[in-house]
């Protein structure tokens, strides 16, 4: 679906829009989600600002995508999630448009691929293909068959290989555990 011709639109997610995108995380995802690996990726770093998008209708926050740093064998890269959508607002294109918008953007960026874990079938839409087996290891046990990746460089095959660590530590407190979820 294209975005411009839709009731909704596409923009970068702003401080306001931190609450609604909480609660549709927790919607999307319940409250099992802090236990799963690529949040633990994401404890006391914040979320790329300038790959944080929105989709809103009127004042209606239907969905959301952020991308988090994550370090792959040492190199800054990119880590995919949460994406979610309003439970009965799926279908409509939101999901691939706000991932889109997202990649366009980290595609002018320093990084040379995303990673991410979930539906292979789903994430296909948007480039994404399994990596093979060991290639990355994330903390935690993860379903080799989910883990995706895209290469952000034209022309180029995803190259990352090695331990998938946390980007950057902002909030220390966080970061050892206490405070969270
Ligand atoms: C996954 C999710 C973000 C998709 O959002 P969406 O706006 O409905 O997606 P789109 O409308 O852009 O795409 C819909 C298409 O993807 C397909 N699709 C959606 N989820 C899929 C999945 N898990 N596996 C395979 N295909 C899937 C739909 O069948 C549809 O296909 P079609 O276009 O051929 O009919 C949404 O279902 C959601 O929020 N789910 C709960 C949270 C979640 O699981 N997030 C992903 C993990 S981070």
């Amino acid at each position: 679906m294209n975005a411009t011709l839709s009731p909704w639109q596409i923009r970068l997610e702003a401080p306001g829009d931190a609450a609604r995108i909480e609660a549709l995380n927790a919607d999307s995802f319940g409250p099992g989600r802090f236990a799963k690996s690529a949040y633990r990726l994401r404890e006391g770093v914040s979320p790329i600002a300038a790959l944080s998008f929105v989709a809103v209708e009127g004042d209606v926050l239907r969905g959301s995508v952020r991308f988090w740093p994550v370090k792959v064998g040492g190199h800054e890269e990119l880590l995919l999630g949460p994406l979610a959508v309003q439970s009965d607002q799926r279908g409509r294109g939101i999901g691939i448009a706000l991932m889109q918008a997202g990649i366009a953007a980290a595609q002018q960026g320093p990084w040379r691929g995303i990673l991410l874990i979930g539906d292979e079938p789903y994430y296909t839409k948007v480039g994404f293909s399994r990596l093979p087996p060991g290639r990355v290891r994330f903390p935690g046990p993860v379903d080799q068959n989910r883990i995706l990746g895209l290469s952000l460089k034209a022309g180029e095959l995803l190259n990352l290989s090695g331990e998938v660590r946390r980007g950057a530590i902002e909030d220390p407190v966080c970061a050892s555990g206490a405070g969270v979820g």
